[in-house]
């Protein structure tokens, strides 16, 4: 099983984010938010004390605005809790301002084998544009301080910032691709009632089109592979042997419990491990204090009160199945796809040994082929 901790607060609010994630919130709001965090980790490892723990992954939010004591102390709950505790994998997402020598040693200190760190873009006209704390020479340098303490570690940039240009995507993911074994490229996706919404709505904006921001994805897979990290999910890149188990978990479908505000879990087995009699996917509530009020009011996991609950039919199981398994390099089983006419799609896939994968241009184009399948 894997596991999912979140930390829903940042110095500042991005333009474009439409996370679960706070800024300016009082001390003391965030000391309650992780009293209750903890408190429902020690419900979650006795909810599933039979379950072996994969992985595990702090996102946020900016999980880098932690201090030393605040992490040592999650870990070590997290330790204490779960009795088949021995993730290969434990991930943290850090922002480059607050990725300090001293917050990343106590996070290595704390067991975490890998980090994550958003730098967005090199380009510092485009930084500015969303609202990003840091410049590109900030990020560099934390690149280079999380290089002399983690092996396992990766970068986010995103395509479709107001800035962008052909030339410029192919330098800075070149540059991504040199700093970090793996690196996540993400295509800017525009989020009603967010600030970069309005000011784009309001034509005060302009960003990239659908076109551009395809060439764009091509150009940094180009560069990517250029400097050996191979394309192994729609928006993730790795040089071999640094794919994130963690995230190939989600496409996988793994059973996952996510723990803190706005967290998604699904969830396939009872208290002993035997399988429910349906898979269950449930995500707490996104504001904070409502979240911390629900932890502290009940004494066990199944009591803390969900803002959303399904119970999964056969149908919408195989539907996630092909969405998610067609955006890796793995792709999924042909059968999968009995009784299933591609359409139109049919170009995009490449068939062999009993698997369906999308080709380079397929995986470009997925929003549309996944249109024609489901
Ligand atoms: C949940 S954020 C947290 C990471 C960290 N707080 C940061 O911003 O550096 C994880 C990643 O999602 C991506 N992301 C967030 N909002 C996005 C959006 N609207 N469109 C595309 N990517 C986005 C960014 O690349 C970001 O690094
Ligand atoms: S720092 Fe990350 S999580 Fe926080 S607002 Fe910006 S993109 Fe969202």
């Amino acid at each position: 099983m894997e596991l999912y901790l979140h930390f829903p607060f940042c110095k500042k609010k991005c333009a474009y984010c439409d996370f679960t994630s706070y800024a300016g919130c009082a001390e003391a709001t965030v000391f309650s938010y992780l009293t209750a965090l903890k408190r429902e980790i020690a419900f979650a490892g006795k909810r599933f004390a039979a379950e072996r723990i994969d992985t595990v992954y702090l996102g946020g939010g900016t999980p880098s605005l932690m201090s030393p004591r605040e992490i040592e102390s999650l870990f070590k709950r997290l330790k204490e809790s779960f009795p088949l505790y021995a993730p290969t994998e434990v991930s943290v997402e850090v922002n480059p301002e607050s990725a300090t020598e001293e917050v990343l040693c106590a996070f290595r200190d704390a067991g975490v084998n890998r980090v994550s760190m958003g730098v967005q873009s090199f380009f510092d006209d485009n930084l500015r544009s969303v609202g990003r704390v840091h410049d590109a020479a900030t990020a560099r340098a934390a690149a280079r301080r999380i290089a002399g303490i983690f092996d396992n570690f990766s970068l986010d940039i995103i395509v479709g910032l107001p800035y962008d240009t052909p030339e410029f995507v192919r330098a800075e993911t070149e540059e991504a691709g040199e700093l970090a074994p793996h690196v996540s490229v993400y295509e800017l996706t525009l989020e009603e009632g967010t600030p970069l919404f309005g000011a784009v709505d309001e034509g005060r904006v302009w960003l990239p089109d659908d076109d551009e921001v395809a060439e764009y994805m091509e150009i940094a897979a180009d560069a990517l592979a250029g400097k050996g990290l191979e394309r192994y999910e729609v928006s993730n890149f790795a040089k071999p042997g640094y794919e994130c188990r963690h995230n190939r978990g989600y496409w996988t479908r793994e059973a996952y419990v996510g723990l803190g505000a706005g967290a998604h879990s699904l969830v396939k087995n009872d208290a002993e491990g035997k399988p429910l009699p349906a898979q269950i996917r449930f995500a707490s509530p996104k504001d904070v204090n409502a979240y911390i009020a629900g932890v502290n009011c009940v004494s066990g996991f199944d009591d803390v009160p969900r803002a959303e609950m399904s119970v999964l039919s056969e149908g919408e199981i195989r539907a996630e199945r092909i969405m998610l398994g067609l955006r890796t390099r793995e792709g999924i089983d042909e059968n999968l796809l009995a009784g299933r006419s591609a359409g139109r799609a049919e170009e995009f896939f490449e068939r062999g040994e009993g698997r369906v994968r999308l080709t380079e241009r397929g995986l470009a184009v997925m929003n549309s082929v996944l249109v024609e399948l489901i």
